[in-house]
Parts: structure tokens; C-alpha cells; sequence
């Protein structure tokens, strides 16, 4: 049997969404790391995106940053130009930005309802219309769609986040099937709960409803969903993109894959 060997391309560049912190940042990591060349992403200050480019600063390829915020389609054209600037067009795309809001559906303020719709969604549309183009015309692409749980099942308050999420596995199907013959896979990472800057507002909202501390509000967080207990740590999704990325799952297409601790398992 003919044996395959387990090689990245060094010369490969990836565009990270949402990169300044938490998920979209062990990403970078990952692929920074790997040699990739990495266009970091995401709102920040002077002195953060400083701080960040000395984080990157001694690995192999080039890193680029850009700051365009992606809740209008013209925030996303801006990326790509600056994307294409920095380190070329990236043969891997990972839609990773996003943002979180609960309330009831009664209650939910419109104006944030088409945010979370814009920057969830339709920026990882934007995206990828733009820059698969020049996926196909290398024959090589993925694009890596970090979802969650709530592209899969809902929770009561999460109507923003559950319909982009529940949009964007669906639209990661249609991008599959659409380049499935050019070798561009298409795939949504659907994670439960990480420990990220985004879960720390459900978390003080229990902790101050219920009158207990940070880490028994955590405990009762992640506990209440999942059967572990435990948030998964921020590697867990890099290190998924990066093995999406490798030879080995060159045949992983159209995939929704839960990091999960058993949430949809239920
Ligand atoms: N943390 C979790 O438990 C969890 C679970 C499932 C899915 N996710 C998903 O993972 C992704 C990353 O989440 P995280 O927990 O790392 O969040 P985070 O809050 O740590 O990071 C969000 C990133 O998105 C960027 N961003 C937000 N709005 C933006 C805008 N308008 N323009 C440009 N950049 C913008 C921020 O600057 C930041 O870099 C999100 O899509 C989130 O829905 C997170």
C-alpha cells in the first residue's frame, strides 16, 4: 500500500478573522508556528497590535495585521485588500470573528440582532466569495468556519447567535460542494465552551443573579450544557484547523465537527 507522506507547505499564507484574542489567536499560533505566512485580525488598540506583532515576531513566515471591521461588507473588502497586501492571498481562510449577545427573542434590540448577523455570518460570506477565487485557481484551498453548538441545537436567549451559526454551517455545506473539484475543503469547527473573553459576560451574569463566585458561575455554566464538564482550551480548535489542513483530511468536505464536551451528543 502506498504510503502518504504528512508534509505542510510552508509557503502557504492564512487569513485568521478575529485573531486578537482567544480562538482566532491560539489559531494564529498554531499556524504561525507551522511557517505559515499569518494576516492577524481584529479590533485593537496601538499598543495591543504592538504587543501582538512581538508575539509573532520569531516565527518563519510573514505577519500582517489588519483592524477592518468586518460587520460591513465594506470593512471585508478592506481585509481582503490588506490581507492580499501583507502576505498574498491566503490558500487558507478561517472565518473566526465573532460576537455574543442573550436575551430573550421579545427582547432582543434589532440593532444588535443585524450585527451578530453581520459579523457571524455575512463577513464569512463576503470572505470567502472574495478570496476563493484565487483558491481555485491554485487548485488548493480551506476554509475553516468556526461555528459552534449553536449551528447544531439552540439555547433559549441566543437568538442572534443561533441563526447566524445555524447560517453559517449551512453556508459552509454550499462552499463545499460548490469547489469540492478544485481541492478546497469546506469546514465549520462547532465548539461548546471555550474559555475565551467572549463567555465572561454570561459568566458574571450568573455569578451576580446568583450571588456566587466567578468560578463556581463558570462551573454552572459550562456544567448546565455539557456532560464534561469543562471548557475546552483555545488549542483544541487550533490544533483542528491545523489537522484540517493537512494532508490527511483532504477528503474532510462539508463537515459540521463539535469540540464539544458531549453537548450534541444529547
Ligand atoms: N468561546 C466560546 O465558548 C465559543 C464557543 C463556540 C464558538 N465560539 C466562536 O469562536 C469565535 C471566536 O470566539 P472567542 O471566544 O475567541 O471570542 P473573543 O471575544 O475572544 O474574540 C473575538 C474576536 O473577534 C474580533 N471581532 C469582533 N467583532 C469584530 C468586528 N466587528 N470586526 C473585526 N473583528 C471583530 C475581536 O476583535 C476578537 O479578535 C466566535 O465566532 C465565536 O462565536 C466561541
Amino acid at each position: 500500500m502506498r504510503e502518504f507522506a504528512v508534509q505542510q507547505d510552508t509557503s502557504r499564507a492564512v487569513l485568521i478573522t478575529g485573531s486578537t484574542s482567544g480562538i482566532g489567536l491560539a489559531v494564529a499560533h498554531v499556524f504561525g508556528r507551522a511557517g505559515y505566512h499569518v494576516m492577524l485580525h481584529g479590533l485593537a488598540d496601538a499598543d495591543s497590535v504592538q504587543a501582538l506583532r512581538q508575539e509573532f515576531a520569531d516565527y518563519d513566515g510573514k505577519v500582517g495585521f489588519s483592524s477592518a471591521d468586518v460587520s460591513s461588507e465594506e470593512g471585508c473588502a478592506q481585509l481582503v485588500s490588506e490581507t492580499r497586501e501583507a502576505i498574498g492571498n491566503p490558500s487558507v481562510l478561517v472565518n473566526n470573528a465573532g460576537i455574543q449577545f442573550t436575551a430573550p427573542t421579545h427582547e432582543f434590540p434589532s440593532d444588535i440582532w443585524q450585527q451578530i448577523l453581520a459579523i457571524n455570518l455575512s463577513a464569512s460570506f463576503y470572505l470567502m466569495r472574495d478570496l476563493v477565487p484565487a483558491m481555485r485557481a491554485t487548485n488548493w484551498g480551506r476554509i475553516i468556519n468556526i461555528a459552534s453548538v449553536h449551528g447544531l441545537v439552540a439555547s433559549e436567549n441566543k437568538a442572534g447567535y443561533c441563526a447566524a451559526k445555524h447560517g453559517l454551517v449551512g453556508l459552509t455545506k454550499v462552499v463545499a460542494l460548490e469547489n469540492a473539484d478544485c481541492n478546497i475543503t469546506a469546514n465549520a469547527i462547532c465548539p461548546g465552551w471555550v474559555e475565551t473573553p467572549l463567555i465572561q459576560p454570561q459568566i458574571e451574569t450568573i455569578s451576580r443573579e446568583q450571588s456566587v463566585d466567578l468560578d463556581t458561575a463558570r462551573a454552572q455554566l459550562v456544567g448546565a450544557k455539557q456532560p464534561m464538564a469543562k471548557a475546552s482550551p483555545t488549542n483544541a480548535i487550533a490544533e483542528l484547523a491545523m489537522y484540517l489542513c493537512g494532508d490527511f483530511a483532504s477528503t474532510i468536505t462539508g463537515a459540521s465537527l463539535p469540540v464539544d464536551g458531549g453537548w450534541t451528543a444529547q
